[in-house]
């Protein structure tokens, strides 16, 4: 399973990348307007930290010809980015010419199985279905991501799933066991994942017990 860090903040992205455990990043136009920094400025800090990794950067045209125009400079920032789409009549056709053209593509704001069905049919690379906003209006976004796994079983199609709008680490526990292939995280619920109370317990109680022996029972490179 793949973590992506979900965030257009290139100190966040550093401290993730320092864990050794980042695989690639997503941004949208909300995160990158957070940080109050041109989209160039930021778009370049990102892939320059990434190296080969993928980076998904997103258009904000919303008819066929813009997105495609603005999927083809977006493009030209990288071998590693991926260019997010918005589901969306324009966005699938965009999708299908832009994969023609060998430009990699993720296709955002997915809600249903069926928009992802679609977006896989048109040669996305990437589909991105928004957990955390569906269970804000009571709805099971989990759900949505087991019959994607499933659909895209049962045809073998290519496009890898990210799991996108995680809020917890309870998300990204159930986007594992449903075998998503990519999870996007918050850096704060990144930061949660290595977190347990029995392991601050338990660490502690190791170190007293053995600080409590006398000196000359620990050799040199464990004192
Ligand atoms: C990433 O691809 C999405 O844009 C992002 O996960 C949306 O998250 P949000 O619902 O917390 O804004």
């Amino acid at each position: 399973m793949k973590f992506f860090l979900d965030t257009a903040n290139i100190e966040e992205i550093k401290k993730a990348d320092d864990w050794g455990l980042l695989d690639g990043v997503t941004t949208n136009p909300t995160l990158i307007a957070k940080t109050g920094k041109p989209f160039l400025q930021v778009a370049k800090e990102i892939i320059e930290v990434l190296g080969d990794r993928p980076v998904s950067l997103e258009v904000v045209a919303t008819d066929y010809e813009g997105m495609v125009k603005q999927a083809r400079e977006i493009a030209k920032l990288g071998p590693n980015v991926a260019v997010k789409i918005p589901m969306t009549a324009d966005g699938i056709k965009a999708v299908k010419t832009l994969s023609e053209e060998g430009i990699k593509t993720n296709v955002t704001l997915v809600f249903s199985p069926m928009q992802a069905l679609l977006a896989a049919k048109a040669g996305a690379t990437y589909v991105s279905p928004f957990v955390g906003r569906l269970d804000d209006i009571s709805m099971e976004g989990i759900k949505l991501i087991e019959e994607i796994v499933a659909i895209y079983n049962n045809y073998g199609f290519e496009t890898e799933i990210i799991v996108a709008s995680v809020r917890h680490p309870e998300h990204v526990r159930m986007a594992a066991l449903l075998g998503a292939d990519i999870a996007t995280i918050p850096f704060a619920v990144m930061e949660k994942l290595f977190k347990h109370p029995l392991t601050d317990i338990g660490l502690e109680r190791f170190l007293k017990d053995w600080n409590a022996l006398p000196e000359d029972f620990k050799p040199d490179f464990l004192k």
